[in-house]
């Protein structure tokens, strides 16, 4: 939704300058969460002195705050600062409209005294303002982080100066917080120092040190018996890392660096190490030393550093003009990521390893229930069937708002899948929390490694299709596809019965990132099409059977994309209404590829000729009843039926591509949206 970038130097001299550029590159790395406004906050002051915090914010793109910045002429940029901690921001808007003011750091004064980044939505912000504003404080946004600037200045006062830590009242602050956030705090009290908390959203942070940490667990400090140099007040316990950041190191091994991120891909160019917090925690770096504190104690008491496994051009552009472009074009790499490790074809078998331990269970559940938005549940449905058959086992798809809404019934002996690119989307969350309470076993299915589903979920299957920037999901949807595949693969591994159509399926899988590359070579002939389809009103797709879910994905693409009104249409209902909707004017796309339904598709063809419509068909090749009927052909290498979904998907999500390039919008960042939906 947001994005957050944070960065504090510690005895590791960085300019002013350098401290923006950091600032800045971190942002540009996570605008695809979020770009309708930036902003920062560095330490103001001349020289060294950092006696002030100056706020720098921008409606637009990150480009609009870089040129901000570049107009600031009176900052000092150029002394270096050996202690620094600089926070920074883009925002998505919910509340307020996209503007300076409403952009974030939020702040507590006139005197920025303590200033704020926040991703989430803060429900009871209303009250707060108002409690806050009957004490003398004044609002000058809209928005909802504002409050929690002002709350932690008001907690501060309340202190009177009795030397309270910046974690403590932090922590203080949150208790009051109700509704998702992860937040980083910076105050002129509490100079070169960062703090930061999560509910719900993502944060991570990353660590660099020149000497080899003395430890890859940091000791989780329950509050109340924290004490500042990392002594529990037991006094027996010191941990070694921390007893190395506390000593007085003379020699430059004290130098530290830390970064806080709602996203790794910010992070990995400065390092791969990293600490994924958790719920209601609480991470302060003072005297550059990081110490994660809690009111109480989760299943855990220690949060390791690991190492991210991400490289820098995998969230690159590379040669292509867009990520979406590149996302869409490295689909048989991607797949080929998904199935390794785990499908062989060879042998015959597949192996989800984050699954083995709880396959006895999910045997015996009575009913698999797929819970996701957007392109995720088209994922979902592109499965079903597939899921059914092989796992004789009734499956439900379901939309994580409608879920909840409907508070379905949820029993223990049901799975529930979450599927999610992000890991992060609040409604799908919110249902995994909802199965949670009832009992269920939880299968995370999640494309990013250490995401909010992938540790909240009893298991689950990384998909493994690399790390996808560009707003709209294209290569970790076919990934998903492939995953579920896989799992209703290993459900049947021991039933005879199934042998065949196991080993085709696996053929079929085995086989696919070579007719994808097929597929690709169509994109001129796309191209061609979008030039023609460029100024229509609407676009209808049709098909059904498995290739149903390439429809509903197609439209969502192509709308939210080319915002041309795109809807997909099940031809099994098109005498039910839709039919109404045909003219010679209006375009029509099906899908037709030859499976059990294809002579059901092939009668919904010649309806739509008859209301004089002339549809562009995605076939399989050289198929003369297609062939005689369409207006265009698009042919896609024919698979297994349960495949096909994959292969017809990828000219729409071509066409989707060069309709927005054709029309001048921006394929990576659509209007309106953002990658990751962190709030309801
Ligand atoms: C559309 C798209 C969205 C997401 C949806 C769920 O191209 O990307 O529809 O699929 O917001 O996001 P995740 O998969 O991260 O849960």
């Amino acid at each position: 939704m947001c994005g957050i970038f944070a960065y504090l130097n510690y005895m590791v001299p960085v300019k002013r300058q350098q401290i923006l550029d950091i600032l800045i590159g971190g942002l540009q790395r996570l605008e695809y969460r979020g770009y309708d406004s930036a902003g920062l906050a560095i330490d103001g002051g001349q020289g060294e002195c950092q006696d002030n915090i100056l706020i720098i914010k921008q409606k637009g793109k990150v480009a609009a705050l870089q040129q901000e910045i570049l107009e600031q002429k009176d900052i000092d940029k150029e002394t270096p600062l050996l202690c620094h901690a600089g926070i920074s921001h883009t925002r998505w808007a919910t509340h307020g409209e996209p503007s300076p003011r409403n952009s974030h750091p939020h702040r507590s004064d006139d005197n920025n005294e303590f200033v704020v980044i926040h991703n989430g939505i803060i429900t009871n912000y209303k009250d707060i303002k108002l409690f806050l504003e009957k004490k003398g404080y004044k609002f000058e946004s809209e928005s909802d982080t504002e409050s929690i600037a002002k709350l932690i200045k008001h907690l501060h006062s309340c202190h009177k100066n009795n030397g309270v830590t910046f974690q403590k009242l932090v922590a203080e602050t949150i208790q009051q917080l109700e509704g998702s956030f992860a937040l980083v705090f910076k105050s002129t009290h509490y100079p070169g120092e960062l703090v930061a908390t999560r509910r719900g959203g993502p944060l991570l942070v990353g660590v660099r040190s020149k000497v080899q940490l003395a430890t890859n667990a940091f000791p989780i400090i329950v509050s109340g018996g924290a004490s500042q140099d990392g002594t529990y007040p037991d006094g027996k316990t010191v941990h070694p890392l921390m007893k190395q950041l506390s000593s007085d190191c003379t020699d430059g091994s004290d130098a530290m660096e830390y970064f806080f991120s709602s996203d790794a891909s910010a992070v990995i160019e400065h390092t791969k190490q990293v600490i994924y917090l958790e719920d209601e925690d609480v991470a302060a770096v003072c005297n550059g030393k990081l110490n994660i504190h809690r009111a109480t104690l989760d299943d855990s008491n220690v949060r390791e550093l690991i190492t991210v496994k991400m490289e820098l051009e995998q969230i690159m552009k590379g040669n292509y003009s867009t990520f979406m472009q590149k996302e869409i074009f490295e689909q048989p790499e991607s797949l080929v990521n998904t199935m390794r490790g785990r499908l062989n074809y060879e042998k015959g078998s597949v192996v989800l390893g984050g699954l083995k331990d709880h396959m006895g269970e999910i045997r015996r559940c009575r009913r698999l229930i797929m819970i996701a938005c957007g392109t995720s549940f088209n994922s979902a449905v592109a499965t079903r069937q597939i899921m059914e058959e092989l796992t004789e086992l009734p499956v439900m798809v379901e939309l994580s708002s409608d879920f909840l809404d409907r508070r379905t019934p949820i029993f223990r002996d049901d799975v529930c899948f979450f599927i999610s690119q992000s890991g992060e989307t609040a409604d799908t969350l919110m249902a995994l929390k909802y199965c949670k309470e009832k009992g269920a076993l939880n299968v995370g299915i999640t494309n990013v490694v250490g995401s909010t589903i992938s540790r909240e979920t009893h298991c689950g299957v990384h998909v493994n299709a690399g790390p996808e920037i560009g707003v709209a999901s294209t290569k970790a949807y076919t990934s998903q596809i492939a995953t579920l595949i896989m799992f209703a693969l290993t459900l049947c591994e021991d039933r005879i019965s199934m042998t065949d159509r196991r080993k085709e399926i696996m053929r079929g899988l085995h086989e696919l990132p070579e007719k994808i590359e097929k597929v690709l070579l169509l994109d001129e002939r796309i191209k061609e099409i979008a030039e023609e389809l460029i100024h229509e009103r609407s676009l209808l797709v049709m098909g059904r059977g498995y290739n149903f879910s390439t429809c509903i994905e197609g439209a969502l693409k192509i709308k939210e994309l080319s915002y041309m009104h795109s809807e997909g249409i099940l031809c099994g209902e098109l005498k039910h209404g839709p039919l109404a909707m045909l003219d010679p004017g209006m375009k029509v796309l099906m899908v037709c590829t030859k499976d059990r339904v294809y002579s059901k598709v092939l009668s919904g063809i010649q309806q739509v000729i008859a209301r004089q419509g002339r549809p562009i068909v995605i076939c399989n090749p050289d198929d003369n009843n297609v062939h005689d009927m369409a207006y265009k052909v698009i042919e896609v290498p024919q698979t297994v039926d349960c495949i096909q979904a994959i292969l017809t998907v990828i000219p729409l999500q071509l066409l989707s591509f060069h309709l927005a390039t054709k029309k001048g919008l921006n394929v990576d960042m659509p209007r309106n949206l953002a990658k990751s939906v962190t709030v309801e």
